[in-house]
């Protein structure tokens, strides 16, 4: 048994508190991405279970074992860190096998093992060669290898991927899916490359200055973003967040310069707590949205701003006011419109924010 669990784990540099209070359950086998920003504590959260780094607070398990106040060597982890951490002086072919070495494997079939991984990680022909003489991308993957060569019950991934061109990070992802789910190993991999953490992840956990804003499934974290942060977040574009006002008599939201939607295909779901008059923030994904040329009885008045043709499919990017509102269409060619159009909105996907950015529908 594998499980990693976080109980309360916080751990504080000065006045920054990098993971805050984090509680955080991986069950055996599971592969959770930890998905944020720069600086939100994706990396300390990983060298907290390495332990590379010690909590302030908070209690670290792994199976039954209280880990907390156990070194990185006896926590069976192995890890790929943000910078590499090859040895400079060794070839490839000993960094990959250093794991192997050290539990005493035999040369022989150190040597198999190394190039079977390599291989896979199309660094084979490499194998003599010091880590100086690689490129970034090269030393990347000669770091990932390292990391799986050897089948430790925890796989630590600190963005592995983030150096190599994007058809190599397809290949290299697609790798690390299949070989985590033949091992059954238990792995938590750091991206801010969201459709990394979609494609690989069974879980994502959305972090944001040292917590964890949403835990779920990556196509439940996209489909119901608990929060506006996450709502902002996830998506590419991510999800058009408009603010407005409630009119609860004419059940109307009434948007900044006057444009107002009928609040219809919501009403009979909307929260009992909602007041009139309250300023909240709908949200709606850019493939949720109709573009109109006349104006219907629930649309809003849009300058067309750019369109962008994205191969199999276009983005059409619409102002009303001081807000940018986008549409995805699912056609290789974007329209040509004319400059005033009126966007139709699906208010069955649509949702409500409110004022401390929680999602209230
Ligand atoms: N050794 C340290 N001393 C002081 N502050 C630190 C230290 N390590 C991290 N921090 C701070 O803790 C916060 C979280 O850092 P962390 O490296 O965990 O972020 P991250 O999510 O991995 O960011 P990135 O995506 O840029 O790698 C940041 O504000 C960072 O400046
Ligand atoms: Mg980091």
């Amino acid at each position: 048994m594998a499980e990693v669990r976080l109980d309360n784990v916080t751990r504080q540099f000065g006045s920054v508190v990098a993971v805050n209070a984090i509680n955080l359950t991986i069950a055996d086998g599971e592969f959770v991405a930890l998905l944020g920003p720069s600086g939100c504590g994706k990396t300390t959260t990983l060298r907290l279970i390495a332990g590379l780094e010690q909590a302030d607070g908070g209690h670290m398990y792994i199976g039954d074992r209280d880990v907390t106040n156990l070194p990185p060597r006896d926590r069976d982890i192995a890890m790929v860190f943000q910078d590499y951490a090859l040895y400079p002086h060794m070839t490839i072919l000993d960094n990959i096998g250093y794991p192997l070495k050290v539990r005493g494997t035999p040369r022989a079939e150190l040597t198999k093992r190394v190039t079977e991984v390599a291989e896979r990680l199309q660094i084979g022909n490499l194998l003599q060669r010091r880590p100086g003489q690689l490129s970034g991308g090269q030393q990347q993957r000669a770091s990932v290898a390292r990391a799986v060569v050897y089948h430790a019950q925890v796989f630590l991934f600190d963005e592995p991927l983030s150096n190599l061109d994007a058809k190599l990070r397809v290949e290299a992802r697609a790798f690390l899916k299949r070989l985590q789910h033949e091992l059954d190993v238990t792995a938590v991999y750091v991206t801010h490359d969201q459709a990394e953490a979609m494609a690989l992840a069974d879980r994502i956990a959305v972090m944001n200055h040292g917590r964890i804003m949403q835990l779920g499934a990556p196509l439940e974290v996209y489909r119901r973003p608990q929060n506006l942060f996450v709502a902002s977040f996830i998506g590419s574009p991510p999800m058009n967040l408009l603010p407005c006002r409630v009119d609860l008599g004419a059940r109307r939201l009434v948007f900044a310069g006057g444009a107002a939607l009928e609040m219809t295909g919501m009403m009979e779901r909307l929260p009992a707590s909602l007041r009139d008059g309250e300023m909240v923030t709908l949200g709606i994904r850019p493939e949720h949205i109709t573009i109109r040329e006349t104006a219907g009885a629930s649309t809003l008045p849009v300058k067309v701003y750019v369109t962008e043709p994205l191969g199999g499919e276009s983005l059409v990017i619409t102002q009303m006011g001081d807000l940018l509102i986008s549409i995805r269409l699912f056609q290789d060619e974007p329209p040509s419109l004319p400059d005033a159009v009126w966007l139709e909105l699906n208010m069955t996907h649509t949702f409500l924010y409110g004022a401390e950015g929680e999602l209230m529908r």
